[in-house]
Order: C-alpha cells, then structure tokens, then sequence
C-alpha cells in the first residue's frame, strides 16, 4: 500500500475547522488525564463519558490519589461505563506508576504499554496528546478511516494486514502537530467516516478515498472471513 502525499495537511486542515477542542480531558492535557479520557472513551461514546470523566478526576484529580482510593471506590466511578476490567487495570496501573516508577509516566510507548490495559495504539494517543510524541495510533476509528482510503483488501484483524496499517498509520503521522494529528485522526473516525453512514462528500480526504471510489464504502473494513 503505497502512501498518499497531503494526507497529514488535509487532516489538520480540517480539525483545525470542524474537530473537537472544548472536551474537559483537552483542557490540562497531563498523561494522568488523557490516560483516564483514553481508556474511557475506549467503548464508550463521548457524551456518554463526560460526566463520568468529571466526577472520576474530582475524586481522583492525581495518581497518587486513584492510587490510594479503595478498589470499591474505583468501580463504583465506573458504575454505568461498564467493561469494568478497564476500571480494574486502570487502578492496579496507578499502583504501579506511584509504586515502581516515582508516579511518572513512561515516555516511550514501550514503556506505556508495560501497565495493564494499554496496548500500542493507546499508549501511544497518550504519549502523543499529552506530550506532543511522535507516535502513531492505530484504533478501531483510524483503521477504519485507513481501510477505506486505502481500500484494504483484507480483513485488518490479520496479522499482516494489521502490521500493514501500522506502517501506514507510522507514515502518515506528521513531524509536527503530533497531538493535533492524533485528535483529528480519531474525530475524523468518529464523526465523518462511521462504521454505517459515512459522510464522504465533506470528508477531506474523499479525492483520493479507494472506497469512496466503490459503489459501497461501507464494505471496508472487509469482514471476518468465516
Ligand atoms: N476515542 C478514543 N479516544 C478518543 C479521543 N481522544 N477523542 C475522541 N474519541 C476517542
């Protein structure tokens, strides 16, 4: 797959008109709360995280503070989220920061990845969005913007195809605006190119869009094969 020149610019261009910029985890973008925002939002929708995201960072504003909290506590802020292993890892993570590692977050995405319940693309919105890291993502949203553009052929669930987005999703991370690329790739995921009723022809990316080109943009992300 071979990568498209502007793909970056375009993004940025039409975050910077149309993204998001105002939700609470935007404001003070410290890797304790963009962690707690990321693994929110991991199965749970936006609206539905910010008054979850409120009272979780009121009653736990530090690490060191959800580190010392009573499990119980924890999970009852999660009452509602469901998924309540994100909830579990999230507490026993805190524990490890505070414990082992001076309550610093790790600076490299290998290092994010070794607490429980963060995988690479986490790890590395994170990194990206509090720190300014060059680190790609590669969610449920942008592989679904890359597959698309793309017109992936396979099942991103396979191994090789998903090491195939990867390099993708790596050569198309900017140089510079690390943390504005990252928000604008998920929004764009999230607002325009949904999973059933993508919103192409205001989409910026549509000139050079493969899927856009077939007469049904939604057959990609290709399926499980049975
Ligand atoms: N889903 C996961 N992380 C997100 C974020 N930062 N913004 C919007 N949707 C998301």
């Amino acid at each position: 797959m071979q990568a498209v020149e502007n793909f970056a610019p375009r993004v940025l261009a039409w975050f910077d008109e149309y993204g998001r910029k105002n939700l609470p985890w935007q404001e003070n973008k410290t890797p304790y709360r963009v962690w707690i925002s990321e693994i929110m939002l991991q199965q749970t929708q936006v609206t539905t995280v910010i008054p979850y995201y409120l009272k979780f960072m009121q009653s736990f504003p530090t690490v060191e503070a959800l580190a010392a909290a009573d499990q119980e506590q924890v999970l009852a802020h999660w009452s509602g989220l469901g998924y309540y292993a994100r909830a579990r890892n999230m507490h026993k993570a805190a524990q490890m920061l505070v414990d082992e590692m001076d309550s610093e977050f790790p600076q490299s995405v290998e290092a994010v990845c070794e607490l429980p319940g963060i995988g690479r693309s986490t790890a590395a919105a994170i990194l990206s969005i509090s720190r300014g890291v060059q680190a790609a993502i590669l969610d449920g949203n942008v592989k679904r913007v890359l597959a698309r553009f793309h017109a992936v052929p396979k099942w991103p669930g396979e191994k090789q195809t998903e090491n195939a987005m990867w390099d993708l999703a790596e050569a198309y991370m900017p140089s510079s605006r690390c943390a504005d690329y990252t928000q604008a790739m998920m929004d764009l995921g999230a607002t325009l190119c949904t999973r059933s009723k993508p919103q192409c022809l205001i989409c910026p990316l549509m000139e050079d869009c493969q899927a856009q080109k077939t007469p049904d943009p939604t057959q990609y992300p290709i399926k499980k094969p049975k």
